[in-house]
């Protein structure tokens, strides 16, 4: 359906006209792209002297001889042989955490992405709809298409429900031709519970006639089967060839997660040449400031497909077309076709995936490598930058009692796997006899806290954590998934509050702290979430926390990626909060 907003998008009214007396040879065309190898995703083949002329933002021709639409003030781009491919698209991605959108685009348009569909959740748990749309005016006319989706905010944390997105909310927002859908909602939150909401959030996007993300992560059979039923349409989690074949026959649209978080595309490699990969999509679930810089975003997950054994072809295909497809974006976007917006890459060979030249609607917005327009910062509003609503500490507050043990001589923790992310329940036996309950460092026995950052009161849970392996000083962050607070995680109460507190001095962001004194804080400003430092400033801090964290006894493989999951209700099987531990099997809280 037509409005006003979608006007700019949609190459209707005087577009039409336009492009279509371009395609005849009546008008001349602004961009010419002459003599390339064509990857044409609707059939499947590699086509030799292909040319695509452009009129405005979109495609007008393709075929073997486009020298027609040449006029005088039409720019010619010598394909000469190389390969004209359509601009990559990462359908499931978290691009609003961390950085400065300006900046991550910098670095990530050379690699040919010129569509990011993204998760916005850090924003809504700062600050519910409100953060939504500040995350919408960061993204509006860039050079390159970001859409967005209404996060269901599925947390572990009671405390995240004043910020939810409520149905009407969800209404209005859907309504905006930049959000395409509603993200990720955790499989057990949607159809284990009997709370109706995430259900009501699925219908109503449905209703707007837009997509409904998932995340099934360890589902199968029956409870695959009713999630589909439920209205989810995509999956980010296979980690199997069983789980690719288990959601494909169920309807689900397969996108193979390679980020770094978790690298899932191997699970794809025995199904090469068996089965249709039409309805599978590669996305990066997201990406942290090193892959960002080391592994140029998405061109080296296109790349590893390839490198895999797929047809260039087939690689480019479910980087382009298939993901398009899944949004219903297919008539605009993901094919190199009159009537689609002329995002277009060069690419040097059929299987080399950094591309040369990236355009973006028509416009040259990459070439070898550098980034050539102009990526402006938009100022935040200000609730934005205050969204850390909690008195500071004092250690007394930290203190934990025997009674409050469940078993005499024991207590509960939350033991990290070796992978950093599953936690799994254990039990410590005490080492005190001081009346209150301490972290056992000699032992690996660190106190965890968890702080809601919303209601202004603070509430708060301390438990214990076991495989973090800091031998002294303490660590907070309020860059945490699934939750509006903050974590930390420490060896005494002295250092813990001396962390914590400086996070919310800061209204955001990681901290270290020794000895009573802060030795690294890393300012998360926006919402918590989201740093203003350059992109390299910010890499060099993050890889020094890892490695004081490292110095200091831990082994974690990514320390700031397992405390920013440790209250995160997308990864099994104990989660802190501040009604204290979050039980996955037994969906119950419990204390120590
Ligand atoms: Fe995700």
């Amino acid at each position: 359906m037509m409005n006003e907003e979608s006007e700019k998008m949609f190459p209707y009214n005087a577009h039409n006209r336009r492009l279509l007396e371009t395609a005849l040879g009546n008008e001349p065309a602004d961009l010419v792209i002459r003599d390339g190898v064509l990857m044409d995703v609707y059939t499947g083949r590699v086509v030799p002297h292909r040319s695509v002329a452009v009129a405005e933002r979109w495609i007008a021709y393709v075929g073997p001889d486009a020298d027609y639409a040449i006029g005088e003030q039409t720019r010619v781009i010598e394909a000469g042989g190389r390969v004209i491919a359509p601009g990559f698209i990462d359908p499931h991605t978290h691009i609003a955490n961390f950085w400065n959108i300006a900046d991550f685009l910098k670095y990530a348009i050379p690699g040919g992405t010129t569509t990011y569909i993204t998760e916005v959740e850090g924003f809504c748990f700062a600050l519910g709809a409100e953060g939504f749309r500040a995350f919408l005016d960061q993204v509006r006319d860039r050079p390159v298409k970001i859409f967005c989706l209404v996060p269901p905010m599925v947390s572990a944390s009671p405390a995240a429900a004043a910020r939810f997105i409520a149905v009407e909310e969800i209404r209005e927002l859907l309504r905006d031709e930049q959000v395409i859908g509603l993200g990720e909602s955790y499989w057990q939150s949607a159809i284990l519970t009997p709370d109706d909401r995430i259900l009501h959030l699925i219908q109503e996007t449905v209703k707007a006639g837009k997509t409904v993300e998932g995340h099934a992560a360890g589902a199968a059979d029956r409870r695959l089967a009713a999630y589909a039923a439920a209205g989810a349409t995509s999956c980010h989690e296979a980690v199997s060839p069983e789980d690719v074949l288990n959601r494909l026959e169920m309807g689900y649209c397969v996108m193979l997660r390679e980020g770094h978080i978790r690298k899932d595309l191997e699970s794809i490699r025995p199904l090469i040449g068996e089965i249709d990969l039409g309805r599978c999509a590669l996305s990066t679930d997201g990406a942290d400031t090193e892959f960002l810089l080391s592994e140029g975003y998405f061109t080296d997950v296109v790349q590893k497909a390839v490198d895999m054994g797929l047809k260039p072809i087939e690689a480019i295909r479910m980087a382009t077309l298939n993901p398009a497809a899944h949004f219903s974006l297919d008539h605009l976007i993901g094919g190199i076709a009159p009537g689609r917006f002329a995002d277009i890459l060069i690419l040097p060979a059929p299987e080399t995936m950094r591309p040369d030249i990236v355009i973006s609607e028509g416009r040259v917005i990459a070439e070898g490598g550098k980034t050539l327009v102009s990526l402006p910062r938009i100022p935040h509003p200000d609730q934005l930058l205050k969204t850390v609503h909690v008195p500071l500490l004092s250690p007394e507050e930290l203190s934990v009692p025997l009674s409050a043990c469940s078993k005499p001589g024991a207590i509960r923790t939350m033991d990290i796997q070796a992978n950093g992310l599953v936690t799994r329940e254990g039990s410590a036996q005490l080492s005190s006899s001081t009346g209150t309950v301490l972290a056992d460092p000699g032992n690996d026995l660190l106190k965890i806290v968890f702080i809601e950052r919303v209601s202004g009161a603070g509430e708060r849970f301390v438990g214990f954590v076991r495989g973090w392996g800091q031998k002294q000083g303490a660590v907070a962050s309020s860059l945490i998934w699934d939750a509006s607070g903050i974590v930390a995680i420490g060896a005494d109460d002295l250092d813990l509050v001396q962390a914590i507190n400086r996070v919310i001095e800061l209204q955001g962001g990681t901290v270290l702290a020794l000895g009573g004194e802060i030795a690294i804080d890393i300012p998360f400003p926006i919402a918590g979430y989201g740093s203003d430092k350059k992109i390299e400033d910010l890499t060099s801090e993050v890889s020094g926390f890892q490695k004081t964290v490292g110095d200091l006894g831990s082994t974690l493989r990514s320390a700031h990626l397992t405390l920013e999951t440790m209250a995160s209700a997308a990864i099994p099987f104990i989660r802190i909060t501040e009604k204290g531990y979050f039980r996955f099997r037994e969906n119950d809280y419990v204390g120590i």
